[in-house]
């Protein structure tokens, strides 16, 4: 066997890096900022040796484009919009480690829900 057994994670974090022409009538989350995001995230993810525990992974579109960059959240089901660099750590902390979705920085359940 090439690979050990892979530790399932206890939440796994997928962020919207889709991109799009500029004309695309449907914008992209990597037009609003996506990269700066998953940058934030892989940062303090490597600083604090949260990989193994937690899992990163880069997606393509998750759906409402308009409220992007997007970021979801499983096994939760919980799914962030128009997040900034500045919104990981308080992600990470609260959500990730504490357990408690940041609710103010939630996607509105009339936009997906
Ligand atoms: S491009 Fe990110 S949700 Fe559609």
């Amino acid at each position: 066997m090439i690979f050990g057994k892979i530790p399932k994670p206890k939440k796994h974090v997928f962020i919207c890096v889709q991109n799009r022409p500029a004309m695309h009538p449907r914008g992209s989350c990597v037009a609003k900022g996506a990269t700066a995001v998953y940058e934030a995230f892989a940062r303090q993810f490597e600083k604090e040796k949260l990989f193994g525990e937690f899992a990163l992974t880069t997606t393509g579109c998750l759906g409402p484009c308009m409220k992007g960059p997007t970021v979801l959240v499983y096994p939760d089901g919980v799914m962030y919009a128009q997040l900034k660099p500045e919104d990981v750590p308080g992600i990470i902390e609260q959500h990730l480690k504490g357990g408690k979705p940041v609710e103010d920085l939630m996607i509105s359940p009339n936009i997906w829900g």
